[in-house]
């Protein structure tokens, strides 16, 4: 059993710093291509024989750490009340925009509604028996929230801070949905076989710190609360949130990525000895020669060694123009690398 990756997130020793990257099954992959070309993304996610499939393909391709479920933070927006479709992005119909419509979003029960997302983890425990361990993830309820009322990807999504500043109360409300949504979605992924839980906070940087706290953190705060008691590592990675630091130490959570805006020792520095840190290299770096991004994932792994766990990520998702080999060599420098003296 390779547990170098569970070994990180709970700041144990280990033998060298593991690696996963952030969609890691996707575009950039020959045989994800393959398998999409034969089906949609939507009905690939809900088929468990073909999720757990892709699931596996960057484990047999690049030697990561960790697996990651094929699936997407989406998935349980559906039976919440609204269609989706992907075209590439998102589209959510119908969106989330005033009181009425925050009263017709349900909190649906995760094992009548999306039983095949714990089917697929349940098919992946048994097929990568104890080769690496298995991650199960969901949005933040911020993040969550944000694509329902904004019903798809944006700049600045100004459907929700429309929300957020002129409605704070349905807000709340739609943010509670949200969290209660997520907790029992979670659980369930837990209950199923999933070895650690990442949630993504994509869109948390867009806001101030006072805001974050009271729209994202704290609703962020309730899920992660929820996860500790099954003692699973719970990993809670916000993009582009340096500015919020300080209010991210409060979330609760066993490790916190970070992006490539902020470099590891420094987020090290100011989150304190809590927290295992995963990150953070540029995915535009792996669009370098293989040399480059040798050098890059080594002074990584280096800074990581600020942090009292490291776990080696990109500090967002890998492009899908990433050439295969060049996640290859990232992956065969990191495991490569010796673990360096930990100095946090
Ligand atoms: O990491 C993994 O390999 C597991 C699978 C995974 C997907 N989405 C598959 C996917 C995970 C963990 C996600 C999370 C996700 N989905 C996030 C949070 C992480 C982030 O990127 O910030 C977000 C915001 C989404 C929403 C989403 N799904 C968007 C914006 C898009 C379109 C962008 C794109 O890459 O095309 C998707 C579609 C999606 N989710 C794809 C994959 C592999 C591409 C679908 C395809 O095959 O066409």
């Amino acid at each position: 059993m390779n547990d170098l990756f569970l070994r990180a997130c709970r700041r144990q020793p280990v033998e060298r710093t593991p690696i996963w990257l952030m969609r890691q099954a996707g575009r950039y992959l020959p045989e994800y291509r393959a398998v999409r070309g034969r089906t949609d993304f939507v009905t690939l996610c809900k088929t468990p024989e073909l999720a757990a499939e892709v699931t596996i393909q960057p484990i047999d391709r690049l030697g990561v750490d960790a697996a990651i479920l094929f699936s997407d933070i989406l998935v349980p927006a559906e039976p919440m009340g609204v269609s989706i479709t992907f075209n590439p992005g998102p589209v959510l119909d119908p969106p989330v925009r005033s009181a009425a419509d925050v009263d017709r979003i349900r909190v649906p029960d995760p094992e009548e509604t999306v039983p095949f997302v714990f089917e697929t983890i349940r098919i992946l425990r048994r097929e990568l028996a104890g080769r690496v361990p298995l991650i199960g993830f969901g949005a933040a309820p911020f993040t969550l929230a944000a694509y329902l009322v904004e019903g798809r990807g944006s700049k600045n999504f100004e459907h929700l801070k429309r929300m957020i500043y002129g409605d704070p109360a349905s807000a709340h409300r739609l943010l509670e949905k949200c969290a209660a949504t997520l907790e029992s979605y979670l659980a369930a992924q837990v209950r199923a076989g999933a070895q650690a839980i990442q949630i993504f906070d994509t869109w948390a940087g867009l806001l101030g710190p006072a805001d974050y706290r009271e729209f994202a953190l704290r609703h962020a705060r309730r899920v992660l609360d929820s996860l500790k008691d099954s003692g699973v590592p719970r990993i809670y990675f916000a993009l582009d949130a340096g500015h919020l630091l300080d209010e991210i130490r409060e979330c609760g959570a066993d490790v916190l990525g970070l992006d490539w805006r902020t470099p590891l020792a420094e987020g090290a520095r100011r989150l304190g000895p809590a927290f295992a840190l995963q990150g953070n290299l540029d995915p535009c770096v792996l669009l370098a020669s293989p040399a480059v991004i040798a050098e890059r994932a080594r002074r990584i792994v280096a800074e990581g060694a600020h942090a009292p766990g490291h776990v080696f990520n990109l500090g967002h998702g890998i492009l899908p123009e990433t050439p295969v080999e060049h996640a290859q060599a990232l992956v065969e420098a990191v495991r490569g690398a010796r673990a360096p003296e930990r100095k946090p």
